[in-house]
């Protein structure tokens, strides 16, 4: 048996907890609404449960990877129809996960950061020149959208999207996002009454948006079919077969992994990077010290860039990103199954079909882990600090088999540019700046604004 997931307890009759959560901020509110709820807490949408863990006791055994597994709640699986069985959104048994997986996984060592490293520089390069042709203050999270979606499509599909001639965003990336912010809206709606026909309605609406991506995406494929060269990621998927059965990907199922690349690894370095531009402006002892890291590194030219092995050796400013995605993990949330029936807590019955979503703002945040957890503070990770928490206490990279494969290129290209950053300019946050969170695919800073002030040569 098991007992039943908590509830609000004021379940309207049919539509259930709808109406509990905005739809403009649909984590956040949700976050407001079960905050009193206790560490595991179930909301009902028509006919569709959603069980949300808040607490590291819980989440722990959700990533004991024996017990459970990645699952894909409805608004994940409502993006296969743009990523098919593409890496974040196949089921853990299809076999072009494992096939993806194998033949992808030595292009994202950190060894394998060597190659892309020079693309990184030189992106942040000409960030740093588009900056200063403007004047006044810079708006960060586009910038530093611009910045990920160049370095990501550069590094891994040697594709230029011009960012940085032009004030707006390629159309790609706006085409992109409303694809898939209208597969999001499709997967809140599939278990209302009328949910498919009104899909069908949002797709027939987003038609000419995903015809556009997937000829832009197919073309770029087209262009390098029958080419041998293996130096970046679409090279590696056009040409490696698997050392031990001789498959290959097929070409749509590349196009699948190029959208998700672009889609999974550059609003969520950019969020990253803002949330963590916005710390350091309000805390003006830990940006010192994350200047002088940067100018004891590089020395006296403020224009200096760090060489790879140097990267790793910004380990302050490397703990100030950490700290920014504890408060602010900019992938909120992810989702697990039992692999078996099992129960969660020695309480809560759970079956293979069913899955319960880890929320990371609140995980990250736990009191009984997390000293003062609103309070921004990079030394929780230093070492002595790190080895004192319980496992799985910070997870913003996911866990287990299904965690992000683009770790470590996130970190070294958000560690890079932030060391550039800090050693190239005075940065000025506007102390009237009240922190607003807007709910993307991704979390990111709305209308965060820096003044930057290029350095003279250092003493
Ligand atoms: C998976 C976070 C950057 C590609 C994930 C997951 C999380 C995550 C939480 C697991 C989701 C789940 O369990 O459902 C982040 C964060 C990033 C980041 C916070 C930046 C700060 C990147 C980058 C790339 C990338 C740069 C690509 C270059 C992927 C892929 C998966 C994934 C392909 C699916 C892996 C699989 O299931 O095999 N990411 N990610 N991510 N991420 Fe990232």
């Amino acid at each position: 048996s098991g007992q039943a997931f908590p509830h609000a307890g004021r379940r309207k009759p049919f539509i259930g907890d709808l109406g509990v959560s905005d739809p403009r901020h649909p984590l956040l509110s949700l976050l407001e609404w079960g905050a009193d709820l206790g560490p595991i807490y179930e909301m009902r949408i028509f006919r569709q449960n959603f069980v949300f863990v808040s607490n590291v006791e819980l989440a722990a055994e959700l990533c004991d990877e024996s017990r459970f597994c990645k699952a894909l709640p409805p608004a994940i699986t409502a993006l296969r129809q743009y990523a098919g069985d593409g890496l974040f959104t196949a089921h853990n048994d299809e076999p072009n996960w494992q096939l993806a997986h194998e033949l992808l996984m030595p292009a994202f060592t950190k060894s394998a950061m060597q190659s892309y490293h020079p693309t990184m520089l030189e992106t942040a390069g000409e960030l740093f020149d588009y900056w200063d042709r403007q004047s006044g203050p810079v708006d960060v999270t586009r910038s530093m959208t611009k910045l990920t979606m160049e370095t990501l499509s550069r590094a891994a599909f040697s594709h230029d999207f011009g960012s940085f001639t032009t004030s707006q965003p390629h159309p790609f990336v706006g085409a992109m996002i409303r694809a898939l912010e209208t597969g999001r809206r499709k997967g809140g709606l599939l278990t209302a009454p009328g949910g498919r026909l009104l899909g069908r309605y949002l797709d027939h609406r987003n038609a000419d948006q995903q015809a556009y991506v997937d000829r832009l995406l197919d073309d770029l494929i087209a262009e390098r079919t029958g080419s041998s060269d293996q130096h970046d990621l679409l090279g590696i998927m056009l040409n490696v077969s698997h050392p031990e059965t001789g498959e290959r990907l097929s070409p749509l199922n590349i196009r699948y992994q190029i959208l998700t690349f672009l889609v999974a690894g550059h609003e969520t370095t950019s969020g990253a990077l803002s949330f963590t531009l916005y710390y350091l402006s309000r805390n003006p002892e830990v940006l010192a010290a994350a200047q002088r890291e940067a100018d004891e590194i590089l020395g006296a030219d403020p224009r200096a860039t760090p060489t790879f092995e140097q990267v790793p050796k910004f380990r302050h400013i490397r703990r100030c990103l950490d700290e920014a995605l504890r408060i602010w993990p900019t992938v909120p949330a992810f989702a697990r199954s039992p692999r078996s029936e099992t129960m969660l807590a020695d309480r809560y019955r759970m079956r293979p079909e069913d899955w319960a979503v880890i929320v990371l703002g609140q995980v990250h945040r736990d009191p009984s882990v997390w000293e003062e957890p609103d309070v921004y503070d990079p030394d929780r990770f230093l070492p002595a600090n790190i080895k004192k928490r319980p496992a799985h206490s910070y997870k913003p990279f996911g866990s287990g088999l299904r965690a992000c494969i683009g770790r470590q290129f996130a970190i070294h290209e958000a560690v890079l540019v932030l060391a550039c950053l800090l050693h190239r300019y005075d940065l000025t946050g506007d102390p009237d700046y009240e922190l607003a969170v807007d709910e993307r695919l991704t979390m990111v800073p709305r209308d965060f604004e820096l003044g930057l002030q290029p350095r003279k040569q250092l003493a």
